[in-house]
Parts: C-alpha cells; structure tokens; sequence
C-alpha cells in the first residue's frame, strides 16, 4: 500500500489535537473552531489516509446554497474505513451482526474479511458494468452483504443510494428514477420479527417502472422463491464466487459524490440529499469519536436501520473510519419478545448504546422485569436520536439501562447535516434531561425571532439555524439545486434553516423543541405540542400522545389531542378532565387541550414518525383530501381516526 499524505498509516489511532477530555478543552476547541475554523478542520482532517492533500480547506456562499470543503483533496473513504485498518486490527472484530432471530448464529466479522469482502462486491459491481460516477440503489435488510454493498460502491466510486427495506414498491420507483440508478442489490426476503417480507418481487413490481435499471443483484437472505429474469437478475453467491479479493480503490475527489439519502419532505416528492466523499468522512468520524468518546475495543451498538441517516453514519461510516466495533441488528425491539434489546445487550458485553426516544417510550411501557433479566453492567453510554426525547423517556432511561450513571447523549441532527450537529460530550458536558446541550466545535447555531433577525442573548426561543458550514452538511438535493436553496436558505438569508425551533436556556444549553410547523400558538401563546405531549403522557393510563392545532373562534388555535391509552379508557370523560388538569399543572391552564379523541394507534411513518399533516386535516374537520397516505405503516389507522373524529 501507497498512501501520499498520511502521516498515520502506521499508528492508525487518531493522535489530533482535537481530542476533547476535559469541559475546558472543549471551550478552547470550540473557540478555534470559530475563529480559525480552517485551521481546525485542516487539523481533524490530517488525520486521514488521502491520497493526495487539499489546495484549498473551504469555499463558500450561503446566499447560492453553496459549500466546498477540502478541495483538491484525493482519498477513498474505504481506505480509511477498512485499509489502514489492517496493518493493527486486521483480526480486531469490526461488524457484529445479530440475526433477527436470536436462535440463528451471530456472526463477527474481523477488518480483514470487511477488507476481503468489500473488494469481492466490488469486483462484482465492476464486473456488471458500474464505474465511478454510476448510482446504485440497496434494497436490502440489514445483514452484513448491506454494509459489504454500501462500502463496495463507495470503494469502486459509485454513488449508493439505500432505500429503507420497509418502503413499498412505489417509493422506490420514486427514488430509483430520480436518481437514474442503473443496478439494484437487494435480497429475497427480508425479516421482520415474525414475519418475512418478499423484497425481491416489491423489486419486480417496481423495475417495471424504472427504464434505468439494467440489472439486479439479489442476495439469498430467506430462501423465498423468487422470479429471476435472465440476464437482468443476477445472484449474489454466484457473482461472489467468481470475484478476488483484492480490489483497487477508486480515486475519489473530496467533492465527489459519496451518496445520495432520499428524506421524506412533509409536502412534495422525496429530496434526494447528496452528500459527498471528503467532508463528510471527516466530520463523521470526529463527531462519531468526539460525541461517545469511543474508546479502542468498546462495543457500540447503534440500532437504527441503515436505511436512515443514522445508519449510514453511525453504524457504518463513522464507527469504521475509528476502527470500532459496530453492532448491525437485524431484528426489532419488541420480538421474540420486549426483552431483545437487552438481551443483545448482555450477548455482545455492549458499551455504547443508541437508540430513539420512540423505542425507549414503548419499551419503558413493558414489565421492568424484561430489563432485570439481563447483565447491562458493560454499558457505559447511552445515546439518543430523532425527536426530543420527553422527560419521563429521559429519565426511565438513565434509571433502568442505565442505572444512573450513563451519560445520555442526545445528538441534534439531520439527514440534511450528515452527522451530529448540537450534542452533549460524554462525560465531559454535564447533561441536563431533555437538552441536547451545546453545538459541538465547528457548529454555528442562530436563533431567528419572528422578524428574521438573529437573537443573540440566552434564555430566548426561536428558529433554529446554522451560520456557518460544517464539513458534512449535504451539497444540494440532487437534480435540484433550486429546491436546496428554496428549501434550507431562503427563509433566512445567508443562514441555513433547519426547520426546527429551539430554546437557548441562561446558560446557553439548547433544547430541540421540535419541527416548527409542529408550533400552535393558542391565544397570542406559542406552544411546542411536543410539549403538550410530554404533559399528556405523564398521565398513568397514557401510552403516547400526538397533539397539533386546529381553527378556534376565540384562541386562533386550539389544542386537539390524539391519545393512545394502555387500555381501553371506561370513563372517557373522567379521563379526559384529568389530562386536562394534568396539562393544567404541568405548563398551564393555556395549554389545555380543548378536544382530546381516544385513539388505538396513530398515523406513523415507516420511520416512525407521526404524520402531523393526516391528524391537522382530521382535526381540521377536512377529511375529504388527506393527501399521500402510502408511506405510513398501517394506513388502518387513518380510518378509525377519521371516524372518531370530535
Ligand atoms: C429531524 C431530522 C438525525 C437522524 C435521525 C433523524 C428531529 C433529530 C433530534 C434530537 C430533538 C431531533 C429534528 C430534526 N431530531 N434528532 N436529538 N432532539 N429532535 O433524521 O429524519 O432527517 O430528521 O429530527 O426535528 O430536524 P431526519
């Protein structure tokens, strides 16, 4: 091996300077970061493999939606993730996958199999045709092939574009098409829990809509029939077996494109965020290390799904690129049974532990008992991602995995910012529940007032921004440069516009208060329903709440609620007085919602998420046009909600 311009080929351990220990070393980071941020990111940045170094650390221009970084710089991602690797940890254990069921065998693979492996996919992806610059869509469960075929693309220059195994067929004609992928790799089946799910035939019905795709790798995961059409449809094992083991890296520009990750816009088609080789390698490495304070051998354990930006990131990009040991879970929280993940937990002695505040509020909701059952005395971080997490989540948390003395760390983040923007430091921030605390190095927050101007001062509230360019943020929304720029940096000029709003407290800790088209204002009062919700919750019978706003005559706004019971409520009325009082005391009479409709589920998406937009129509009283329905998970439910309506 040949690497120009590292100087860490050898001690493969990251030596910067911008190791953060201490509370003081991060005020002093922080600092440079904003008064010298090339010179602090020259520094983070030295400490990769490249194959040639940058003329250039950063260009940019918020008013044109515009950011490069490291330009000039030449490197593979693969190389830093896998290569460099080798010479001290070729036998070190980089990806432990957990099978959906726990009966079938974990399997552990070391560096140097991810090396092998990767370099086979990746001849094979050469040997049907894909070169540099190609985009190629993964379909696929999570098993290790996934992280084999996400790697091999970047490794061969081809641009990956992973759609969520979960989605249906028309959402992946939508983000094939848009992206003109020419392959997709995907597998028979996929698991979920106790159920299979025929990806290749959702495969099928799709490629019948998408003239760009020229042919198919299909990986052998449940042994369901499957339709192979001859010479489009290829299978993984007799395509592997024919591919060495050794396999060049392609020389990537650091402004190359990495991937595209498609994010669900609330209106309009999906946008297809780019983001791009160098930057991004760069900041999720630092942020991944910074954040967990990854120690050499830990254990981590990220549960999201690749299919999502966590995924991509923090299980894949970020923990390698440090020579971590990552966990891939193939299965679901709540089968065999709402013990799993503590179960895996105990089974692979994990110590960094991250998850969402969705999966904790349902696990939080089964017997203690099925926590008490196992060893949790490896963890030592806990982590949280994807909504503000409520304070009773936060709390259950650190109390029952925990045991009250894991740091939670909650990272503010996006699809849009490729890694961890806001976010506590373990051990070194003191966590306060519910904040995500302060914005790493490197990251600029602004909180806009109403006006559009810049509130300096603490203890204000308002739109969250960012002022200055980080290394991963995305490029652009592919195809589309004009929608990136409507988007993200028109609402205020020169700023990037996250969309979410936030308070800074008197000591300048900020808190996510949730997507801004998710605030009411009742009665001249701005309220975060998330708040509302969190209120709702705290009430005994309540599973989980989703709150928005609907026409009052008198308030501008009232609060209508939806609200999942564990069981069946006898006296709705006596309960609904008690949410209401318990609202009462808890933000205030304000805030009391005016109409409260008992619900057995609500609209999710596939990610989990509430789709705010189908439960504002309901409360509207405009059932008529709910508007796109088929990406929630079980449309049942829109149904019984639009009949129960108040
Ligand atoms: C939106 C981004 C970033 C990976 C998963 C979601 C919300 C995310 C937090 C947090 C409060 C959070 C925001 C953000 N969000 N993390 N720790 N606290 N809110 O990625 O699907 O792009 O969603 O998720 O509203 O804008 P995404």
């Amino acid at each position: 091996m040949n690497f120009i311009g590292s100087k860490y080929l050898k001690e493969n351990d990251q030596k910067s300077m911008n190791i953060i220990k201490t509370f003081d070393d991060y005020q002093q980071q922080y600092q440079r970061s904003i008064e010298n941020p090339e010179a602090f990111w020259s520094d983070v940045a030295n400490d990769f493999v490249w194959r040639k170094g940058w003329e250039k650390v950063l260009e940019w221009d918020f008013h044109n939606a515009a950011a490069k970084w490291f330009i000039g710089g030449k490197l593979n991602i693969t190389e830093n993730c896998i290569d460099r690797h080798l010479p001290t940890r070729a036998n070190q254990t980089a990806l432990i996958w957990e099978p959906n069921d726990p009966k079938e065998t974990s399997r552990y693979i070391t560096y140097q199999e991810l090396f092998e492996r990767v370099c086979q996919v990746g001849n094979m992806l050469r040997a049907h045709g894909i070169k540099k610059g190609d985009r190629v869509c993964i379909y696929m469960p999570m098993v290790p092939e996934l992280t084999y075929a996400l790697l091999a693309c970047a490794r061969i220059g081809a641009v990956h574009s992973v759609v969520f195994a979960g989605f249906s067929s028309g959402s992946l004609v939508d983000r094939i098409n848009d992206s003109g992928c020419r392959m997709v790799i995907t597998s028979d089946g996929a698991y979920r829990g106790d159920k299979k799910i025929g990806l290749k035939s959702i495969v099928d019905e799709a490629l019948l809509k998408c003239p760009t795709v020229e042919k198919t790798i299909v990986l052998e995961r449940t042994q369901t029939r499957v339709v192979m059409k001859p010479e489009r449809d290829f299978w993984w094992h007799d395509e592997i077996s024919k591919a060495s083991t050794n396999c060049p890296a392609e020389e990537m520009d650091a402004e190359d494109l990495l991937f595209i990750l498609y994010t669900s816009g609330s209106t309009g088609k999906p946008k297809g965020m780019v983001h791009t080789c160098g930057g991004y390698m760069v900041y999720t490495n630092y942020t991944f290390r910074t954040a967990f304070q990854y120690q050499d051998k830990q254990v981590y354990w990220c549960t999201a799904d690749v299919g999502w930006i966590t995924g991509h990131s923090y299980i894949i990009y970020g923990p390698l690129s440090a020579g971590a040991t990552t966990v891939m879970f193939e299965g679901i929280p709540s089968w065999p049974d709402m013990g799993r993940f503590w179960h895996v937990i105990e089974k692979h002695r994990v110590n960094i532990f991250y998850t969402a505040p969705t999966a904790i509020r349902s696990l939080e909701k089964a017997p203690l008992s099925f926590v008490d059952a196992y060893e949790l005395s490896t963890l030592k971080i806990l982590g949280t991602v994807g909504e503000p997490i409520n304070e009773e989540a936060w709390h259950w948390y650190d109390r029952n995995i925990g045991k009250g003395h894991c740091p939670i760390i909650d990272t503010w983040w996006q699809t849009e910012t490729g890694g961890f923007m806001i976010t506590p430091i373990a051990n070194v921030t003191k966590l306060k529940p519910t904040f995500a605390t302060l914005p790493l190095p490197g990251v600029q927050p602004a909180i806009m007032d109403e006006r559009g101007n810049e509130v300096t001062e603490n203890g204000v509230e308002g739109r969250l921004t960012i002022k200055f360019p980080w290394p991963a943020m995305a490029r652009t929304i592919y195809g589309d440069h004009q929608r990136f720029r409507d988007t993200y940096f028109s609402t205020f000029p020169g700023k990037y516009f996250t969309g979410d709003g936030c308070k800074r407290d008197e000591d300048g800790y900020y808190r996510i208060t949730g997507r801004v088209d998710d605030v009411i204002i009742v009665s001249g009062h701005n309220m975060g329903t998330a708040e509302i919700e969190s209120a709702i919750d705290e009430h005994s019978a309540v599973c989980e709440t989703a709150v928005v706003g609907y026409p009052h005559d008198i308030k501008g706004q009232g609060v209508y609620a939806f609200v999942i019971c564990y069981d069946k409520p006898h006296e709705e009325d006596k309960l609904r007085q008690e949410i209401r009082e318990m609202v009462a005391k808890i933000i205030g009479p304000i805030a009391k919602p005016d109409k409260i409709q008992f619900v057995s589920g609500l609209p999710k998406t596939r990610s989990g998420k509430i789709m705010r937009r189908i439960l504002r129509k309901v409360a509207e009283g405009d059932v008529s046009n709910l508007g796109d329905t088929t990406t929630l998970l079980d449309p049942a439910v829109v149904d019984e909600i639009k009949a129960g309506a108040l």
